[in-house]
């Protein structure tokens, strides 16, 4: 039976590699984004080369939004094998500025933690009705090593990211039993349009940054792909969140 996936913030990034990873690996991918446009250029590019993708206009923040994806995995498959909750934003600026923004603390909050919950919630249950095709449903959650060192360049950012880590774990303990597997992934430094966008006006930064790196790179967003899917294959890795920072917490 063909296997399912609906990414969050598929339309660039590191959603459009883990995209491109799921689709290599044969499974129809749905691509969940707020850039409709964005959306349907990955889906062009994906589907040209043969593969079966879908392009839903949502803002993971919004429950009403969320249920129509799993409206929509409802009518045509009936089942959804993988939920990839990648969606966030970082926004740049001042970190001692933006921190003590209230609207923007909602607004991030509104996403990188409203958004997965948002979605699993909506997916649960079609998640569930994969084990009725001999799958086994998973969730990877993508967070990011700020739940841990506090960057990120704001509080909000952080503190998302470390409610990312705790609702996948939680998850896990409260839902295990019903055969669901989750995890998470926390990467650092990646250049995608989120991070040119954090660092556009601050080259200097962005080079300090790749220099607190050991291994002296960036990562890159196949780099991201491959542990998300890596988590995605069944196993007993349950309630985990690997972290991918290329040694920069060693150096710390
Ligand atoms: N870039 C990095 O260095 C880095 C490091 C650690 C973690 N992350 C995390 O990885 C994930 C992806 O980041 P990225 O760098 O690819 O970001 P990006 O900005 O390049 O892409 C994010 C995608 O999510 C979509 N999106 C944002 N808000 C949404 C919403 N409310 N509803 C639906 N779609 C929405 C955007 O339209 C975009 O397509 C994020 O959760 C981010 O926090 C990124």
């Amino acid at each position: 039976m063909k296997k399912v996936v609906a990414v969050t913030g598929g339309a660039k990034g590191i959603g459009k590699a883990i995209c491109e990873r799921f689709v290599n690996e044969g499974y129809d991918v749905i691509i969940v984004d707020y850039d409709d446009a964005g959306a349907k250029e990955t889906q062009k590019e994906l589907k040209d080369k043969g593969h079966t993708v879908h392009a839903l206009k949502c803002d993971i923040s919004s429950l009403d939004q969320c249920k129509e994806v799993a409206k929509f995995v409802e009518e045509n498959y009936g089942y959804l094998t993988t939920l990839v909750n990648n969606a966030g934003i970082s926004p740049g600026g001042d970190p001692k500025e933006i921190s003590l923004d209230p609207k923007l603390f909602d607004r991030i909050m509104g996403i990188n933690v409203h958004g997965p919950f948002n979605m699993i919630i909506s997916l649960l249950d079609l998640l569930l009705k994969a084990k009725e095709k001999d799958q086994v449903p998973s969730v990877v959650n993508v967070a990011s090593t700020a739940a841990f060192t506090g960057g990120g360049g704001s509080v909000a950012y952080a503190a998302s990211k470390g409610a990312v880590v705790s609702m996948t774990r939680s998850f896990a303990r409260f839902f295990g039993d019903t055969g669901l597997r989750i995890n998470s992934v926390a990467p650092t430094l990646i250049m995608t349009p989120l991070m040119a966008e954090r660092f556009k006006d601050d080259p200097e930064a962005l080079q300090k940054r790749k220099d607190s790196v050991p291994l002296g790179r960036f990562m890159d967003v196949s780099e991201v792909a491959d542990i998300v899917y890596f988590l995605n294959t069944p196993s007993f890795i349950h309630g985990e969140c690997i972290t991918a920072d290329g040694g920069r917490s060693l150096s710390v």
